[in-house]
């Protein structure tokens, strides 16, 4: 079942193209990570289904519901967590959480509520004024968590906490999803991406240039290899797939695309291998490649 499905969605601000044709479908019970560069379109595609923005084109459904249209409906049901959270100053952290609470309309565990509050480290006594971004966003994270809700949406949540924090975090979300909730997470970080995520979409420049699991994304990755052969390997570098050509110590050392990998060892078996290494393909390099074509320099926000 779908909990959350945008299809075709554009957004331009002025001549700003932020959203091109945005596909994303979140099902019930998935953790779902959305991620891109500065400027990607991360944040706004979050904004219109929030409701707070409208497409220019396309549609964004939560619950079925339309985002723009049904936005009240459909609030009782989501918990939101920006990057950047911004709090009533002579509100004590206490107060606002309690805030927050109020304004989702939901029934609150106390007791959950104060077992986050000491898992996040947080002192809620203190008047939000005095509260480091990472403290604001404890604020934000523990209403959300604090209550059951059918679908978090967290915006780059983490990116003010400290590694113990992100801990709790991941933790709170896994919490979620065993009880079925569903989360879109949009991230910068990978590693909170693989721990934590079923699916994930790559978006920049407002499109989305990969979606899937990420057993199906480490496919689109590269291999790094070093072999030596006892016969000259001709035109090894023209082969389809090759990148990063290099000859080190008598040995060839350059990447290979996943999917042209058993190509590539038939070719170079012809010329007796005597050594072959290889290294695992890693996400990190993925993502790195998608975000080093960007060139939209974006101002994010
Ligand atoms: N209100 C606005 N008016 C004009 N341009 C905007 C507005 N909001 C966003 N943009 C532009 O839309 C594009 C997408 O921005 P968005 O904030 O969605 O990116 P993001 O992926 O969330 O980036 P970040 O990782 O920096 O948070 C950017 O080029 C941004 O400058
Ligand atoms: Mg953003």
């Amino acid at each position: 079942m779908k909990v959350l499905e945008v299809k075709q969605l554009t957004k331009t601000f002025g001549k700003v193209q932020a959203l091109d044709g945005v596909d994303l479908a979140v099902n019930k019970g998935e953790v779902y990570g959305f991620i891109g560069p500065n400027g990607a379109g991360k944040s706004t595609t979050i904004r219109i289904l929030l409701g707070l923005l409208k497409p220019t084109s396309g549609f964004a459904r939560l619950f079925g519901k339309d985002a723009w249209e049904d936005a009240v409906a459909i609030h009782k049901r989501i918990a939101y967590v920006p990057g950047d959270v911004n709090l009533w100053p002579n509100l004590t952290g206490g107060e606002v959480i309690d805030l927050f609470l109020k304004m989702r309309g939901v029934r609150v565990d106390q007791s959950r509520k104060a077992r986050l509050m000491e898992q996040f480290d947080f002192d809620p006594t203190k008047k939000c004024r005095t509260y480091s971004k990472g403290n604001r966003q404890k604020v934000a994270l523990i209403a959300a968590f604090a209550a059951d809700a059918d679908l978090y949406i967290l915006d780059e949540p983490t990116s003010g906490l400290d590694p113990l924090m992100e801990r709790v975090f991941q933790q709170c979300v896994y919490e979620a999803k065993k009880k079925g909730s569903s989360v879109l997470l949009s991230s910068h970080i990978l590693s909170e991406v693989e721990r934590l995520c079923d699916r994930v979409a790559i978006i920049r420049q407002g499109e989305i240039i990969e979606s899937g699991s990420l057993a199906s994304l480490r496919h689109l990755t590269r291999i790094q290899l070093t072999i030596a052969t006892k016969e000259v390997v001709p035109d090894l570098d023209s082969q389809p797939g090759v990148h990063d050509f290099k000859i080190e110590n008598q040995h060839y050392v350059f990447q290979v695309d996943a999917d042209q990998l058993d190509e590539m060892v038939r070719y170079v078996s012809q010329y007796g291998v005597v050594n072959l290494e290889s290294a695992p393909p890693t996400l990190e390099d993925l993502f790195m490649r998608h975000y080093q074509g960007s060139t939209s320099g974006g101002g994010g926000q």
